[in-house]
């Protein structure tokens, strides 16, 4: 997907994470809710090919602007293509892609979300107040619980704790407390630790659809690409409530 907003490597892993398990596990989502959104290349693929009700929620106004650009040059053509449930009756069609400027703490919906994603954007909240050290997260659990259908699913797919690096970044093991002590579920063996030096191997191998700045460049001309890759670990997890 082209994109006017700096991709690099460590970027599209994180997404690769996430593209990887709808494909493995073969899910269909409907209604997409996208935390922190920036516009990522996995949400307008989701959107362009997955036909998915699409909606990203993220405190910078210039992001949004940003996403509906990449709408555009990517010719996203939203057709109300309809989505038949098991009994034929039609339940969904595609919606054109919503985005609303706001943090997320201040968003509140009756919508359902078969599919809630974060990328590495969370951590980048008010983990460090609210009620103790880190719950930030815990209170985004709490929101999301509320959000998600009976079956959907959280993903969680962020950088992590690195010696010495900013205090925002979390250990993989809190950021799993913070999510369980709001209710959510970890689904069982989806706990996945990257760490950065094997997201670095990976960059040469292509695996989880990574790419080196120069492919990417080469696939996308004009593309903005930052090769500041892997300085974190990496940390992924699946939740139902
Ligand atoms: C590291 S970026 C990740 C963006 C995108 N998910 C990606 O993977 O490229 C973190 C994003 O969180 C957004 N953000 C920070 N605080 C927020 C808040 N309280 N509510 C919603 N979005 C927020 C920022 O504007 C930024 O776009």
């Amino acid at each position: 997907m082209k994109n006017t907003t700096y991709v690099n490597p460590d970027m599209l892993y994180k997404q690769g994470m996430i593209l990887k398990y709808i494909e493995d596990y073969n899910l269909q989502p409907i209604n997409v809710l996208d935390i922190g959104a920036g516009h990522t290349n996995l949400s307008l693929y989701l959107i362009k090919n997955y036909k998915v009700n699409y909606l990203g929620i993220d405190s910078n106004p210039k992001l949004k602007k940003g996403f509906f650009e990449c709408i555009e040059i990517n010719d996203i053509n939203i057709n109300k293509k309809p989505i038949f449930s098991f009994n034929n009756q039609i339940c969904s069609c595609q919606l054109y892609p919503k985005y609303e400027a706001k943090k997320f703490f201040n968003f509140t919906s009756d919508e359902k979300y078969d599919l809630i994603y974060d990328v590495c954007a969370l951590i980048h909240f008010d983990v460090n107040q609210i009620f103790c050290k880190n719950d930030g997260l815990y209170k985004a659990g709490l929101t999301i619980k509320n959000l998600l259908t009976d079956d959907g699913i959280f993903i969680f797919v962020s950088d992590c704790f690195k010696e010495g690096s900013y205090k925002e970044f979390i250990k993989p093991e809190e950021c799993l407390k913070c999510f369980l002590k709001s209710g959510l579920k970890l689904v069982p063996n989806t706990s996945t630790f990257c760490p950065r030096e094997n997201i670095k191997k990976y960059t040469s191998n292509n695996i989880f659809n990574l790419h080196s700045c120069e492919e990417i460049e080469k696939s996308f001309p004009g593309i903005i690409t930052n090769d500041s890759c892997a300085t974190h670990d990496v940390i992924f997890y699946v939740f139902k409530k």
